[in-house]
């Protein structure tokens, strides 16, 4: 076979066989296929698509070329969640201990914030003392025991994706569905859960901006899934605004901690009630609305976050900062951004306000750079609501205070205002299953 024989082909529109991905995969794996042709074939399939069952293949043979964990003990109650990436996301904290109070075996791998985006492994390490990398027995004992551990990717599951998303991230080939839905898939699919929920973030804050996207590429990788003996479920929220108020890391451990105390932000603690609600269907194998009431009645009752306690303990987090929150990063400047005129918040471009709290060292712009975990963004009005001049819009949280000028500028300069009141945003935009 000739690589470029392949490449002409998918240029053609043509779909490619399982044996031809099979050898550019493999081959690429191995060094044996160069960047350079990779890309052109990236760029191919980026124009011209890929059939379900050629996006099917790609998606094994990625999840096949390194480590594939066995949860197969678990049966039933292992499960996964994914979340496309977002501002304000931290619904994994808050999901996981819920799913495991109830019997859920969550063995979860997260990545880092990269961008705009935050990632759940930075939220994390913002807990003092918490370890985000366990030897496989500790991490499987920690399941066992615990029914959560989430730790980083770990260093030999997907090698094909990391290398062809790495190549992808540098020729502008991300946002092509068929390779999204594959890298996600294999991913999931490698980390060896039974029941997975996907989180297809939709809107300015988001990967994908349209909701027809979104369905498009939820649907793909719901039917991946399926097709290799998952139970998947996608949900399409809405990232046209943050989710929740608090943006950055420690700050967003604390906002988790206050929805799993039964307080916090309404419409964050509406998304993982679904999010939660959908694995614990298919774990506890019990009607939707029953699931619904058992995770409401974990929050309620305390047992979500005496989980959430345990948890953070096992991989060596000083969960007292649970309950005492100075006990978690702590910013030296805070500052007060303040409306220059009154009205309606129409529009939040949620990307720009990532940016804002990045630009504060929330975030980063290079792979594994540092990142200051007190560093982000308390928002206290967002989309939706009505604000007079001069009151506080949000509070800025830094340790370098020549950092708050220029976030302050990109976090008004994300506000579209109107005169008026707008109808309120949806924040569950639909659920694909098989
Ligand atoms: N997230 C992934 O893991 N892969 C992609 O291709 C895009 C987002």
């Amino acid at each position: 076979m000739r690589v470029t024989d392949l490449i002409h082909k998918k240029r053609e529109g043509e779909a490619l066989t399982h044996e031809e991905l099979q050898f550019l995969i493999r081959g690429y794996t191995a060094g044996e296929i160069p960047d350079y042709q990779m890309s052109a074939f990236t760029m191919a399939t980026y124009f011209r698509g890929m059939t379900d069952q050629e996006t099917a293949w790609l998606t094994e043979e990625m999840m096949h070329s390194g480590d594939v964990v066995d949860l197969s003990r678990f049966g039933n109650r292992s499960v996964d969640k994914h979340s496309t990436g977002g501002v304000g996301d931290k619904t994994s904290l808050i999901v996981a201990p819920i799913v495991a109070s109830l019997g859920g075996k969550m063995a979860k791998m997260s990545g880092r914030g990269l961008g705009h985006t935050g990632g759940t492994v930075d939220k994390l390490e913002s807990i003092p003392g918490f370890q985000t990398t366990l030897s496989a027995e500790a991490f499987m004992r920690q399941v066992d025991e615990v029914g959560v551990a989430i730790i980083g990717q770990s260093g030999n599951l997907t090698p094909a994706d990391k290398k062809l998303y790495a190549l992808r991230d540098v020729t502008d080939t991300v946002d092509s569905i068929p390779l999204i839905a594959s890298s996600i898939m294999s991913k999931k699919l490698a980390a060896g859960a039974k029941s997975i929920v996907l989180d297809v973030k939709v809107g300015s804050g988001a990967f994908l901006k349209t909701e027809a996207q979104a369905r498009q590429l939820a649907e793909k990788m719901v039917s991946i899934g399926t097709s290799c003996g998952r139970n998947v479920t996608a949900l399409l929220t809405n990232m046209d605004l943050p989710l929740g108020y608090y943006v950055g890391n420690a700050l967003e451990v604390i906002e988790a901690v206050e929805v799993l105390k039964g307080r916090g932000c309404p419409d964050l603690k509406a998304v993982c009630v679904e999010l939660a609600s959908h694995l614990v269907k298919h774990c506890q194998g019990m009607p939707l609305d029953d699931a619904r009431a058992h995770v409401l009645h974990q929050i309620e009752s305390g047992a979500a976050f005496e989980t959430m306690k345990k948890w953070i303990a096992a991989q060596g987090g000083d969960a007292r900062a649970l309950e005492d929150y100075s006990l978690l990063p702590q910013a030296s400047h805070k500052h007060r951004v303040l409306a220059p005129h009154g009205g309606y918040i129409a529009h939040m471009d949620t990307q720009k306000i990532g940016e804002a709290s990045a630009v504060l060292g929330a975030g980063r712009t290079v792979k594994d750079a540092p990142i200051d975990h007190a560093a982000g963004i308390v928002l206290h009005k967002k989309t939706g609501e009505k604000v007079e001049a001069g009151e506080a819009i949000a509070t800025l949280y830094t340790n370098q205070p020549e950092t708050a000028g220029e976030s302050e500028r990109m976090l008004l300069g994300s506000i579209r205002w109107s005169d008026h009141e707008e109808a309120a945003q949806k924040l569950i935009l639909g659920v694909v299953q098989a």
